[in-house]
């Protein structure tokens, strides 16, 4: 149809999974898909504990304790999308961790353990609920990067790395995806209000504010409309794409 849809619900009857959903943008995330009609299993660290259970009840969802760089996580998650709901219909890769160090510190613990929940998760994962039909045709995938994978950012070249693979595994995927009518785009925040940011020293903090065009942080919500942006069905021709969400950086 060349007509613009007229939704109330627009995911109404869609299954939403979004990780590292316990706190910060994934918690928002799920409140928003949540808003939008979607039933959102709300998956994070058994560490997370009750802030994770807490986010499910508020937006009426379901909670699952899932370290997603775990061995056997895209598995385990394959099987509860499929026993539960038969199915899901959104994968937000949201979860995501810094250990930041100098480049001339940066060990390779640091560096696999970020690799491995930023980078190797998203598409373990993919790969093995698209293999196991646990997502669905018509599916979504959004993919959390930064703007540190796109400009880069002092101490941190493990979680950049991580964030930069996120854009080339995006763009990538979408081809292929794209046969089972499956989009993949992911979202490149700047700086954002969380604890993630909290924990930065000020000065630093502050810096990090002033690198975007807004001269200021984002706020989750910033990130979690354009996440909801690609789960919409209105973006259904749209794919392959990287979102910056918070200003321009002025790096
Ligand atoms: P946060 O640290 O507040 O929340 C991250 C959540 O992910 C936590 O609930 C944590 O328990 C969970 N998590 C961590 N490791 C996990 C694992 N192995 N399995 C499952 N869950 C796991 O972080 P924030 O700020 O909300 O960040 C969310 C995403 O946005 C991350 O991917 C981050 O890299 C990205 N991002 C954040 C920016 C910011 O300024 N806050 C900027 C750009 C990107």
């Amino acid at each position: 149809s060349t007509a613009p849809a007229d939704w109330d619900k627009p995911l109404e009857g869609k299954v939403a999974i979004v990780t590292g959903a316990a706190r910060g943008i994934g918690a928002t995330i799920a409140e928003v898909l949540s808003r939008d009609g979607a039933h959102v299993i709300c998956a994070d660290i058994p560490a997370a504990g009750d802030a994770l259970s807490e986010t499910a009840n508020k937006v009426g969802g379901t909670s699952l304790a899932l370290d997603v760089s775990a061995p056997d996580a895209a598995d385990k998650l394959a099987e509860h999308v499929l026993e539960r709901h038969g199915g899901a219909d959104i994968i937000v890769h949201n979860a995501g961790i810094t250990r930041d160090k100098t480049l001339a510190n940066m060990d390779e613990g640091r560096w696999n353990m970020v690799m491995g929940v930023n980078l190797i998760a998203p598409q373990k994962i993919t790969e093995a609920l698209v293999a196991k039909g646990a997502l669905k045709e018509g599916g979504r995938v959004v993919d959390v990067s930064s703007i540190a994978g796109i400009a880069g950012n002092r101490g941190q070249t493990n979680y950049g790395t991580s964030k930069a693979g996120v854009i080339g595994l995006v763009q990538a995927s979408a081809p292929v995806l794209a046969e089972k009518n499956i989009t993949i785009n992911a979202v490149a925040p700047g700086f954002i209000e969380t604890a993630m940011t909290a924990a930065i020293p000020f000065a630093t903090r502050e810096a990090g504010r002033r690198m975007s065009s807004l001269l200021q942080g984002g706020q989750t919500v910033d990130v979690a409309e354009t996440v909801a942006y690609f789960a919409n069905p209105a973006s259904n021709a749209v794919t392959g794409q990287v979102v910056r969400v918070c200003g321009q950086s002025l790096l």
